[in-house]
C-alpha cells in the first residue's frame, strides 16, 4: 500500500513557515535589488530535473521554493519597480489570495462557493460604480485585460451577429455577415490578440489615426454602422493619453455601432476629482475592459469586464449541461470565459473593500503626483519628455536612441529601480508607469537619482 502523503499532521507548521518567509520577502522588499542577480536566476535550474519518483516532504518543498525560488523574483511588489503597468498588492488583498487558498473554492458555479460567488457579484458592482458605468451591466471577472478584452469583444460579437440574424456561438464565423473592427493607431496589442482569438483578425482591423499622445483622431474615423465594433482606449500604455470619448461615441451609438473600451488601467481616472475629466465620455460605451492587477493593487491576477447589455455577455459565455447546478441567481459560469477557476473575485473584494472610495482616488493621485515629480527632475537633468504626463505613465529620452537603451541597460543591471524602453511613434524612450501603491516621494527622488546616474555614464 502506497504511504499516505506527508501532509496533515505538518499543516500548521508548513502553513506559519510560509507565512513567515512571505513576511521576511516583504520586510526586505525595500533593501532587495529589485532585479535578481545572474547568479540567482542560474540556480533556477536546481529546481528542473526529473520528477521524483516518490514523495518529498511539503517542508522541503517550501524550503527550496524559498532559497531557490524567493532570490530569482523582480520585486514588483516593492516600491520602485516602474516596468510595463505593474501594480502592488493591498495588504488585504494579499491576506485574502492566502484565505482563498485555503478555501480552495470553485468560483464557476454559486454551488460550489456561495462566498465566492457573492463576493464576485459585489466586486462588480463595486468596480461599475467606481468607473462611473451604467446600473445593469453584466460582468466578468477574468485574469487580466487581455482576457476582460476578449470577453467582452465576444459578447459585441455576439449582439452585432444576433441582430444580423446569425448565431455565432452555435454557427461559428464561416459564411457569417462580415464586421468591421475599428482601433485607433496605437491600439494596445491585448485587443489585436483579443481579435484573433475572435476569429476576427488582428490585421482586419480599420485603423484610426492618432495624435501625438496617441489620441484616436475624431475627426478621421472611418464610416461605422451596426456591423462595426469600435475599440477605444482609456489609458494609451506609453503615454498615458485617452481618447476623445465624448466627441466619438454619441456619433457612434447613433449609427449603431457597437462601442468597447480598453481603460486597462485608465479607467481608474475616474475616482479621482481631479483626473475624473479624462473619462468623460466613455460611460457612453457598450463594453469595457479594465485591470485590477494595475492601479488599484489587488495583487495578480484579475481583470474585469463590463457589459452593458448583461444578456449578451450572457449568450457569448453561457456553458449548461445536465449536471452543472444552476440557482436562481448570478451564476459566474454564465459570465466568464472559464467553467473552474480560482475565486479571484474575493482578493478583488477585499482590496476594495479596504481602499473604499477615497483609497482608490488617493492612488491615482499620488503615482500621478510622483510621474509628474519625475517628469520635472529628469526634464530639470536636460533629458526629454516625450508626453504630457496626464496621469501615471513618462516617457524620457535621455538622447540618441542608442544612449537612451544604453541607460536602460545599465539602470536594469544596477538593480535599484526597473524601467523598460520603448519606441513611441519613432523615437526611443524609458517608459516609466508608476503605478504601485507601494512608491514613495523617497522611491522617486531615489529612482530618479540612479536614472540620471545611468544615462550621464551611458
Ligand atoms: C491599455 C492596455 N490594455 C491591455 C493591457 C493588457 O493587460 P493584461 O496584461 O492584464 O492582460 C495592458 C497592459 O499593460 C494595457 O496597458
Amino acid at each position: 500500500m502506497p504511504a499516505a502523503p506527508p501532509v496533515s499532521s505538518h499543516r500548521g507548521a508548513l502553513l506559519a513557515a510560509a507565512a513567515r518567509a512571505a513576511t521576511e520577502y516583504l520586510d526586505s522588499i525595500e533593501e532587495r535589488r529589485v532585479t535578481p542577480t545572474p547568479e540567482a536566476v542560474a540556480a533556477l535550474a536546481s529546481l528542473s530535473g526529473a520528477l521524483p519518483a516518490g514523495l518529498t516532504d511539503p517542508e522541503e518543498v517550501l524550503r527550496l521554493l524559498n532559497e531557490i525560488g524567493t532570490p530569482a523574483t523582480v520585486a514588483t511588489s516593492g516600491g520602485r519597480f516602474f516596468g510595463f503597468v505593474i501594480g502592488g498588492c493591498l495588504p488585504a488583498s494579499m491576506a485574502a489570495a492566502w484565505l482563498v487558498s485555503a478555501w480552495d473554492q470553485n468560483a464557476g458555479l454559486r454551488v460550489q462557493s456561495p462566498t465566492a460567488a457573492a463576493l464576485e457579484d459585489t466586486a462588480l458592482e463595486w468596480v461599475r460604480e467606481l468607473l462611473g458605468l451604467p446600473a445593469g451591466c453584466g460582468g466578468a471577472v477574468v485574469t487580466g485585460a487581455t482576457m476582460a478584452n476578449f470577453t467582452a469583444l465576444a459578447a459585441a460579437r455576439h449582439a452585432l451577429l444576433e441582430r444580423a440574424g446569425w448565431d455565432v456561438e452555435n454557427d461559428g464565423l464561416f459564411g457569417a455577415p462580415p464586421l468591421t473592427v475599428v482601433v485607433g493607431e496605437e491600439v494596445h496589442a491585448s485587443i489585436l490578440k483579443a481579435l484573433g482569438l475572435l476569429g476576427l483578425g488582428r490585421t482586419r482591423v480599420v485603423r484610426v489615426p492618432a495624435d501625438n499622445q496617441g489620441r484616436m483622431r475624431a475627426d478621421a474615423l472611418p464610416h461605422l454602422d451596426d456591423r462595426t465594433i469600435l475599440c477605444l482606449q482609456a489609458g494609451n500604455v506609453n503615454t498615458g493619453a485617452f481618447d476623445p470619448a465624448a466627441a466619438i461615441c454619441p456619433e457612434a451609438r447613433a449609427a449603431g455601432a457597437w462601442v468597447h473600451v480598453d481603460g486597462a488601467f485608465g479607467l481608474w481616472a475616474a475616482t479621482s476629482d481631479r483626473y475624473r475629466h479624462l473619462t468623460h465620455g466613455f460611460e457612453l460605451a457598450d463594453s469595457w475592459a479594465t485591470d485590477a492587477h494595475k492601479w488599484p493593487n489587488i495583487g495578480y491576477d484579475c481583470g474585469i469586464a463590463l457589459v452593458r447589455d448583461a444578456a449578451a455577455l450572457r449568450a457569448s459565455m453561457s456553458i449548461v449541461a445536465p449536471y452543472l447546478m444552476q440557482g436562481e441567481l448570478r451564476e459566474p459560469s454564465h459570465y466568464n470565459p472559464e467553467l473552474s477557476r480560482r475565486a479571484r473575485g474575493v482578493e478583488l473584494w477585499a482590496g476594495l473593500r479596504s481602499l473604499g472610495r477615497s483609497g482608490m482616488a488617493e492612488i491615482v493621485e499620488r503615482t500621478s503626483s510622483h510621474a509628474r515629480r519625475f517628469a520635472a527632475g529628469l526634464h530639470g537633468a536636460g533629458y526629454r519628455i516625450l508626453n504630457d504626463v496626464v496621469i501615471n505613465q513618462v516617457l524620457v529620452s535621455f538622447g540618441s536612441a542608442e544612449k537612451t537603451l544604453a541607460a536602460v541597460k545599465r539602470l536594469q543591471e544596477e538593480g535599484i529601480c526597473w524601467c523598460a524602453s520603448t519606441v513611441w511613434q519613432g523615437h526611443t524612450a524609458m517608459r516609466i508607469s508608476v503605478s504601485s501603491w507601494m512608491t514613495s516621494e523617497a522611491d522617486v527622488d531615489r529612482s530618479q537619482g540612479a536614472m540620471i546616474a545611468a544615462a550621464e555614464s551611458a
